[in-house]
């Protein structure tokens, strides 16, 4: 199967030129923004395996480099559901062996006994922290990997998690046929990833961005998977990361039964018409209708002379200010709490990132929610901030003033 075939492909979304949403700029030097990398989103929709896509996605060694800037355990929002999830997964398949595709810092495999775990991540600034502790592969997932480890561990494994990681490989066969290869008779997939039903009805258009080459929903996987001698069995909604879905995957002839969740997750998405363009068509009307609202918000306030500035220097809000075209006349500057992106430059808008500390003070009338999937998190953090009046700005899932 070509997952890129192109007349399959009918591109309903046109998010403009883009920049690598993990490539902060250390200085905003002629230059620097002169070898700045840009590559066209736009998101099309395969009618045959109602595969939602980037068009033509980024090559996958420019993105996944020794400076990739993400850290999951950043968050105690990620911390928390990585050890909830470890101790559920572990209750309910009882695994001997696990393995992490795209284990990041180690946040979910540190919930394991190290000796029965094996973490798979290919920027080796992450793998250097989990080598450490686990045995780590500093490596692309695919085919030759998992007979690379076959051979090395002689035995199959019995867990495979991953996390925000599956949809960000371009190359869907070699990825299942790789976990087909590795995995027990018995063994269990299990991968989280932005779950596209959300991002339909929130109006996220913003979890489109390089590194998120498909948003999934539970028909495409199912769809997908069973060309590679896979079955879907369940599939579980979370709220990770704006709404995502935790999908279990087995071999076709095991013994795991179809969930009723998946029954009824399989129709509500049915419901939604996530497999018709015509959606997506609206979706992308509602897209434009968002870019405009907010623009219009953000001069307004400007224009009275407000101080707004950006929480979280997210992937995401990449995509919305490149989109939007907001730059620093709209948006003063954007805190963040991760040390290796302070001090640095936003990509595409160049807009300054400083620690929160120092950036929400007390001239700071608005602040822009980029990370607005941690929205309750930072609400706590923030109630000074609030009750100063102090408020918050998001375009999720429509554009407001958020002041309570
Ligand atoms: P992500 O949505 O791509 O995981 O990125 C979230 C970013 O937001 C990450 O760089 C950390 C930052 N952040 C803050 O600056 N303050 C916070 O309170 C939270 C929860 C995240």
């Amino acid at each position: 199967m070509d997952i890129f075939n192109l007349t399959m492909n009918k591109v309903f979304l046109n998010l403009g030129k883009q920049p690598l949403a993990n490539s902060f700029l250390t200085n905003v030097k002629k230059k620097t923004l002169d070898q700045e990398f840009f590559y066209n989103l736009k998101i099309c929709f395969n009618t045959k395996n109602f595969l939602v896509s980037i068009q033509k996605p980024v090559n996958p060694k420019k993105q996944y480099t020794d400076k990739y800037a993400h850290r999951a355990s950043e968050s105690k929002t990620m911390r928390s559901a990585f050890k909830l999830v470890a101790k559920k997964l572990h209750k309910r398949f009882k695994p001997k062996k696990i393995m992490e595709i795209g284990s990041n810092d180690g946040v979910f495999l540190k919930n394991f006994d190290k000796k029965s775990v094996i973490a798979v991540e290919p920027c080796k600034n992450l793998a250097k922290i989990t080598k450490k502790r686990f045995k780590t592969y500093d490596e692309f997932w695919n085919l030759k990997l998992s007979k690379k480890i076959i051979k090395q561990k002689k035995e199959k494994i019995d867990l495979i998690f991953s996390a925000n990681t599956i949809s960000h490989i371009p190359n869907l066969k070699e990825t299942f046929m790789g976990i087909n290869n590795i995995l027990s008779d018995k063994g269990v997939l299990v991968i989280e990833d932005p779950s596209l039903q959300k991002v339909i009805k929130n109006n996220s258009y913003d979890q489109f961005y390089d590194e998120h080459v498909y948003v999934f929903s539970a028909i495409a996987i199912q769809n997908i998977v069973k060309n590679y001698g896979l079955r879907l069995f369940d599939v579980e909604q979370i709220s990770t990361h704006g709404g995502s879905n935790r999908y279990y995957i087995c071999k076709n002839n095991s013994k795991h039964k179809n969930t009723l969740r998946l029954k009824h997750n399989l129709i509500s998405e049915k419901f939604l018409k996530l497999n018709t363009i015509e959606s997506y068509k609206k979706f992308a009307k509602r897209v434009l209708s968002s870019k405009l609202r907010l623009v219009k918000l953000l001069r307004k306030l400007k224009k009275n002379n407000k101080k707004i500035i950006s929480y979280g220097a997210t992937y995401k809000s990449t995509t919305v200010f490149n989109f939007c075209k907001i730059d620093t006349r709209l948006i003063d500057y954007v805190t963040d709490t991760t040390v290796n992106k302070q001090g640095k430059y936003t990509p595409g808008m160049h807009l300054k990132i400083i620690a929160p500390n120092e950036g929400i003070n007390n001239h700071v009338d608005y602040a822009f929610l980029g990370a607005w999937n941690f929205k309750k998190e930072i609400f706590q953090k923030e109630k000074m901030f609030l009750k100063r009046g102090g408020k918050f700005i998001t375009h999720v899932p429509k554009v407001m003033i958020i002041d309570k």
